[in-house]
C-alpha cells in the first residue's frame, strides 16, 4: 500500500482527496499499487466532512510515519510550505505540489534534495492547472531545442479579459466572480498584476533551458491598464487581448556562449491576432504554445484553475511517484542561472492609443504605422512596427500626455 498525506485542505487539497477517492480503481490499476489517503493536515476542523477522521494538526505525525511515501503540498506560499516540503523530501517522501510560488522560488533546491534522498519533487499542477505541460516539456519534448513558449497561464485574468471583451463586464465585478469560483489568488494582485504568470513562465523557461530562470528578473506587467477602448480598437484591427507569459530562446541559448543573454522572458498584456490558436483560449482555460526546432508548433489546452482540474494534475504526479517509489526521476533543471536579456534591448511591435491630435507625431516617427479606424471616436489608435523596447520608451516620453494607452502585439 502507498500512503498519501495531503498538506492543506483548501480548494486544491480537498480536490486531491476527491480525485483520489473518485478515481481510486483507475489509479490503482494504472499504478499497480493500492493508494490510500492516510492523513490530511490542516489547522481547521472539518466537522461532518467525509474525511474528518483523517484530519491531523501536527505535521510531525506525517513526517515521522514511515508508511507515508507521498506528500501533497497544497498549502500555498513559501513559509510553512517550504519547511514541510524540505522535511518530507529529507525523510525520503516524494512531494507533489500545485504551489507555483514554491516551485519558482525554491524548485532547484527541492529537486536537489529529492535527488539526494531518492524521491521526487513534482509540480505538474503548478503551471496551467489541469493541463499536462510540465511532463511534455520534461519528457516528450526533451530532445527538442525549444525556440519559444507563449502561454495564457493565469485562469483568473483570462476569465476577466474574456468577460470584458464579450460582455463589456466591469473589472471589479468579474474579479469578484473569479474569486467566488475559486480561481483567484488570496491576494488577487498576484493575478491581475501578472506576478502569478511571471512565476509560471519562469518555471516553464527553466525547464526549457535546463537552467534556473530567476522570476525576479522577469519584466512583468498585468491587465490593470487594459480598457474597453483597447478592446474596441483591437477588435477593429483583427486582434483580441490576452495576458501572455513568453520565453524566447535567443541566438546561442543552447550553446551557452559566455556573457551573451540566452533568453527573453516577459509577462504582458498583448494584442493577439484572432486567427492565432492562442486567441481561441477563453474563460478560465489556459493554453501553452510551444515551438520546437524539429517538431514545430505544438499547443496544450485545458482548465487553468479550479479545484478538480488542478487536483487532477497533482494526482497525475501522485501516480508517477507511486510508480517510482525509492527512485529519483531525473529533471533537467540545474541551479545555474540562465542569462535573461534586458527587456529594453528586446524587440516587439506596439499598439498605441493616443489623443486625436497625435497622429502627425506618430506618422512622423513611424511612417509605416497603421491607423486603426473606429467610427465615432474622439481618440486615435495605431499599430506600430517592431522596435526595441527602449525606442518605444523614448517615443512614449515624446508623446507625453497624448499617449492614452499602449499594449504589446504578439506575432
Ligand atoms: N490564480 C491562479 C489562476 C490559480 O487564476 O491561474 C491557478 O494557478
Amino acid at each position: 500500500m502507498i500512503n498519501i498525506a495531503v498538506l492543506g485542505y483548501g480548494t486544491v487539497g480537498s480536490g486531491v482527496v476527491e480525485v483520489v477517492e473518485t478515481n481510486k480503481k483507475q489509479l490503482n490499476k494504472k499504478t499497480q499499487q493500492e493508494l490510500n489517503v492516510k492523513y490530511i493536515l490542516d489547522l481547521r476542523e472539518f466537522p461532518g466532512d467525509p474525511y474528518e477522521d483523517k484530519i491531523v494538526h501536527d505535521v510531525d505525525i506525517i513526517m515521522n510515519d514511515p508508511d507515508v511515501q507521498i506528500v501533497c503540498e497544497t498549502m500555498g506560499g513559501t513559509g510553512a510550505a517550504y519547511k514541510f516540503t524540505r522535511a518530507a523530501l529529507e525523510a525520503g517522501k516524494s512531494v507533489c505540489t500545485s504551489n507555483k510560488a514554491m516551485v519558482a522560488a525554491h524548485g532547484t533546491e527541492m529537486l536537489e534534495i529529492a535527488k539526494k534522498n531518492n524521491c521526487n519533487y513534482m509540480f505538474e499542477a503548478s503551471v496551467g492547472g489541469g493541463i499536462p505541460i510540465i511532463r511534455p516539456l520534461m519528457s516528450s519534448l526533451c530532445h527538442e531545442y525549444i525556440e519559444e513558449i507563449a502561454g495564457i497561464i493565469n485562469g483568473t485574468t483570462n476569465f476577466m479579459l474574456t468577460k470584458m471583451e464579450r460582455e463589456g463586464a466591469d473589472y471589479a465585478e468579474v474579479l469578484k466572480e473569479a474569486q467566488a469560483l475559486g480561481y483567484a489568488e488570496q491576494d488577487p494582485s498576484a493575478d491581475v498584476e501578472g506576478y502569478d504568470t511571471c512565476r509560471k513562465i519562469s518555471i516553464l523557461a527553466s525547464l526549457m533551458l535546463g537552467k534556473t530562470v530567476n522570476f525576479e528578473q522577469v519584466y512583468t506587467e498585468g491587465i490593470t491598464k487594459v480598457t474597453a477602448d483597447d478592446f474596441a480598437y483591437a477588435s477593429a484591427a483583427g486582434y483580441t487581448i490576452k495576458l501572455l507569459g513568453t520565453a524566447k530562446a535567443l541566438d546561442g541559448a543552447y550553446e551557452g556562449e559566455a556573457g551573451k543573454p540566452e533568453v527573453s522572458v516577459k509577462v504582458s498584456s498583448y494584442l493577439v491576432p484572432v486567427n492565432h490558436p492562442i486567441a481561441l483560449v477563453n474563460d478560465v482555460m489556459n493554453g501553452v504554445f510551444v515551438t520546437g526546432n524539429m517538431v514545430g508548433e505544438t499547443m496544450y489546452y485545458g482548465s487553468g484553475a479550479g479545484k478538480l482540474p488542478t487536483a487532477s494534475a497533482v494526482v497525475a504526479d501522485i501516480a508517477e511517484c507511486a510508480k517510482h517509489v525509492g527512485e529519483n526521476i531525473k529533471v533537467f533543471w540545474d541551479a545555474e542561472e540562465a542569462k535573461i536579456a534586458d527587456y529594453l534591448e528586446t524587440e516587439t511591435a506596439f499598439y498605441v492609443r493616443t489623443t486625436a491630435d497625435a497622429a502627425d507625431a506618430v506618422f512622423e516617427q513611424y511612417p509605416d504605422a497603421m491607423n486603426i479606424i473606429v467610427d465615432g471616436r474622439n481618440d486615435a489608435a495605431f499599430v506600430l512596427p517592431v522596435m526595441k523596447e527602449k525606442d518605444f520608451v523614448a517615443f512614449a516620453e515624446k508623446l507625453g500626455d497624448k499617449l492614452l494607452g499602449r499594449l504589446r502585439i504578439y506575432a
